[in-house]
């Protein structure tokens, strides 16, 4: 399958994607993870992308294009995968319908992650995450085994630069006026599955898995 994970800053992409993933072995493309690990290693593209990322700003529709045009061409991602935090904008949207429309393919299904603002302080401002490989943890909804070390490899986790309770309204912001047109986009191709996201996680993947069945 081809699918979307649309949703706010917080609203359970990052969490479900993995299960998702384990489920239908598809490849995972996370265009936030990608572009922090370009930062982390301070690569151009890292330098470039800092500043919109750390003010809680989208980085330019022209270098996330150019990440998942390039991502998309390895030999996992031919037959299906999960885009989580891409597209973003029309313009991102319309870009990656001509990507795949070169292939002969289109998206499948767009999940909407849909959750009030209200809840989603909470959720930003407890998350320790492990960098490498993306998992996400939450000191009260999904504590770690060990408090500050990731289940699976015993690294440190560590907590998003932009998981604040600033910067986190200058991402709302970015959702509500440049990435909410992108689910109407979908809704005109009628392919949105709307979840309610303001679920335990258990309860959410058996919607995902009831939108995907
Ligand atoms: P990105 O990394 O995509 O961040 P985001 O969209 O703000 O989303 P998050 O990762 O914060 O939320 P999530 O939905 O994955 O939440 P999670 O599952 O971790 O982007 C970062 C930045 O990169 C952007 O601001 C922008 O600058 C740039 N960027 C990225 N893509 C771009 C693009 N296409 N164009 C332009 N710029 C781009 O969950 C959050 C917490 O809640 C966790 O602690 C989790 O344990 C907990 N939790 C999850 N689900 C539940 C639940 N059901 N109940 C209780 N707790 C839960
Ligand atoms: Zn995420």
């Amino acid at each position: 399958k081809r699918l979307i994970l649309i949703g706010p800053p917080g609203s359970g992409k990052g969490t479900q994607s993995p299960l998702i993933k384990d489920e239908y072995c598809l490849c995972h493309l996370a265009t936030g993870d990608m572009l922090r690990a370009a930062v982390a290693a301070k690569t151009p593209l890292g330098v470039k992308a800092k500043e919109a990322m750390d003010k809680g700003e989208l980085v330019s529709d022209d270098l996330v294009v150019g990440i998942i045009d390039e991502a998309m061409k390895k030999p996992s991602c031919q037959k299906g995968f999960i885009l989580d935090g891409f597209p973003r904008t029309v313009v991102q949207a319309q870009k990656l319908d001509e990507m795949l429309e070169k292939k002969g393919t289109k998206v499948d299904k767009v999940l909407n992650f849909a959750i009030d603002d209200a809840i989603l302080e909470e959720r930003i401002t407890g998350r320790w995450i492990h960098p490498s490989s993306g998992r996400s943890y939450h000191t009260k909804f999904a504590p770690p085994k060990v408090p500050g070390v990731d289940d699976v490899t015993r690294e440190p986790l560590i907590q998003r630069k932009d998981d604040t309770v600033e910067v986190l309204k200058s991402r709302l912001e970015a959702f509500h006026r440049q990435t909410e047109p992108v689910i109407d986009y979908y809704y005109k191709k009628g392919i949105v599955a709307n979840l309610h996201a303001d679920k335990p996680p258990k309860e959410v993947t058996a919607e995902v898995q009831k939108a995907l069945s």
